[in-house]
């Protein structure tokens, strides 16, 4: 990959591709003037403080300092290599990759990987034969049909016990292996006789499986693959992987708490869900979501426990920055009952018409009181108040504050003088945003570092700036920075042009100098002048004139022969004397 032809290919994709779309691809860009912008998927943020450059075509998170080109936001992003990245980006941008050895970088998994996708082949298979009658008539009943079985990859593990071992032993896998990704029980099969989901990774390939009994009794009715090296119950969402494309149209997320669910709802058109695999959503769970959107419908099932989750997730979400509504099922019905009981039209106006997460914790809020108890009357409203304060929004808080004046014949002034204080203890003591800690650090630079980042740039981007260097114009005050110049300069010579988003790539083993290039990147340069070139080759000269002089000063006080001292002293005098 390292021959110029690699390269080439490497930037015609990158040059197909604008990264503005690949990204929002991911996750939802706002545009603010020139650059977009994001909550970075990098590290636990709400604020967006990822900034992504259709001119530079290049990102930076002002906050944790990620940055890159698109390939290096694709992998990192899935968690793939560079090689994967790239083949990825190639075939969105119909470009072949051609004579480029691919290997997969991830190989220790690869196996796992093989391993699953045999699997969930074979599971597909069963279902589809004389084996599978059962199954399907139970499916059926359920109104699942053959389209949304294949849809949904529903498979079946068989009775038998041990064929799947033995395929996958006969293909040269051993059993320690099988055992250790969850598909064996010793030298058995792990799952018999159950409907089979396939779970699919942030990438979309299957990792595991949940096994539904369907024999009609009640114990262990789902078996999910325990936690391997590729599969994580709580670091996966149901139908993440397909429901990318639908959440991004919509800008919202519809969280469910099972598979029946998720399928009924994206089989009557409700496409932008996800579901987890019971009430428990984890923080990474939640990281997941804010990859996708930052709006997300809660709709779990209507039973005591997953009303319940809603409380409890919803402060979470909102807390991390998400806007959360709710849909709430009557009757204790999850969405798949909900919906064949009441009809898909039914269902989707639940959706469209889900309430604000604040309401509806408001609101449940009064279910559990005894309104005869001052006590519990006065706790409430000091709930709903405190409920109140976490609003952003002034006219819902005037709408409350006057709902419980008149419900329970309260002064307006007395509720609101309550409300004041918990918004006064809620406000954050002072928080710095991602662009501030920036523009601090930026400051901490001396006029004399800026200037040598600017003529980085000027490098960058003007030829003559570029000779200056290797004429010996200037020179630049530290290594990584004579590095990265000399860097540009063969690269200038290789390629003949430099964008830098390729150029990203090209230096993407020698991580300082990707630092340092980012941090010249940032720079806000204008239309390039004779005289601004001149400004910084003058400003940066006299920092390595100073600098020489204060390393002559040093050597002075350490020599003791006098006639040393004079002659360091007299080319100390004459360097002092060219830089006025
Ligand atoms: P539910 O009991 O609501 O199941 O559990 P469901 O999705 O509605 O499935 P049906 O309609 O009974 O077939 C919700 C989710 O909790 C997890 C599963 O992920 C399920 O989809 N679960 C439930 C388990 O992992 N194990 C169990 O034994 C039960
Ligand atoms: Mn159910």
């Amino acid at each position: 990959m390292e021959n110029l032809e690699a390269n080439n290919v490497i930037s015609d994709i990158r040059r197909r591709l604008d990264i503005v779309d690949v990204i929002s691809g991911y996750i939802p860009l706002v545009q603010k003037g020139k650059n977009f912008f994001g909550v970075c998927p990098f590290h636990d943020d709400t604020n967006p403080s990822m900034s992504v450059s259709r001119e530079k075509q290049i990102y930076r998170c002002f906050s944790c300092g990620a940055s890159g080109n698109v390939i290096t936001f694709v992998q990192d992003y899935e968690h793939i290599s560079f090689k994967e990245a790239l083949t990825e980006l190639a075939e969105k941008a119909g470009v072949l990759l051609p004579n480029i050895s691919y290997h997969k970088k991830n190989d220790a998994y690869e196996k796992f990987y093989e391993i699953y996708e045999i699997a969930n082949k074979y599971y597909l298979n069963n279902i589809q034969t004389n084996l599978g009658k059962k199954a399907k008539e139970y499916l059926h009943n359920r109104q699942i049909d053959d389209t949304m079985i294949k849809e949904f990859g529903i498979g079946l593990s068989l009775e038998t016990q041990g064929d799947l071992v033995q395929l996958l032993e006969k293909k040269g896998y051993n059993l320690n292996e099988l055992n250790e990704i969850g598909l064996a029980n010793s030298n058995r099969d792990l799952y018999n006789n159950r409907i089979m989901f396939p779970l699919k990774d942030l990438s979309g390939r299957v990792v595991g499986f949940s096994g539904r009994r369907y024999d009609g009794k009640k114990e262990n009715k789902y078996v999910n693959t325990k936690v391997t090296p590729i599969f994580q119950k709580g670091s996966i969402l149901y139908n993440y992987y397909d429901a990318r494309e639908f959440v991004r149209r919509k800008d919202q997320v519809v969280v469910m708490e099972g598979f029946m669910a998720a399928i009924r709802s994206i089989s009557i058109g409700v496409k932008n869900v996800v579901s987890l695999m019971g009430t428990a959503m984890t923080k990474e769970q939640m990281d997941l979501l804010k990859r996708l959107s930052l709006n997300v419908v809660l709709c779990l099932d209507g039973d005591e426990p997953g009303q319940h989750a809603i409380l409890t997730h919803g402060e979470e979400l909102e807390n991390r920055g998400f806007h959360v509504k709710v849909v709430e099922l009557s009757d204790g019905l999850d969405p798949d009952d909900y919906i064949l009981k009441y009809g898909s039209e039914s269902f989707q106006s639940l959706i469209e018409n889900a309430i604000n997460y604040r309401d509806y914790r408001i609101k449940s809020l009064k279910k559990n009181i005894n309104l005869n108890s001052n006590e519990e009357v006065s706790e409430y409203i000091n709930q709903v108040l405190l409920e109140a304060s976490k609003l952003s929004d002034e006219i819902r808080q005037e709408l409350i504050l006057k709902t419980l004046a008149k419900e329970f014949d309260i002064g307006y002034n007395t509720l609101e003088k309550r409300l004041s204080t918990y918004i006064e203890k809620n406000r954050p003591k002072h928080q710095m945003d991602g662009k501030k800690v920036l523009e601090k650090k930026m400051k901490k630079q001396t006029k004399y570092e800026l200037a040598e980042h600017y003529l980085l740039y000027l490098m960058l981007v003007n030829g003559t700036v570029r000779n200056y260097f290797e004429q010996g114009k200037f020179n630049f005050s530290t290594e990584q920075e004579r590095f990265l110049a000399s860097e540009i300069v063969y690269y200038y010579k290789l390629y003949g042009s430099l964008v830098p988003a390729d150029f990203y790539t090209y230096l993407q083993d020698k991580k300082e100098l990707l630092q340092l290039l980012d941090d010249i990147l940032m720079l806000e340069v204008g239309e390039i002048s004779n005289q601004m070139i001149d400004e910084y080759i003058r400003v940066v000269k006299e920092n390595s004139v100073n600098l020489e002089i204060k390393r002559l000063e040093k050597m002075i006080r350490e020599k003791n022969d006098p006639l040393e001292k004079a002659r360091i002293a007299e080319e100390i005098r004459k360097l002092k004397m060219g830089s006025e």
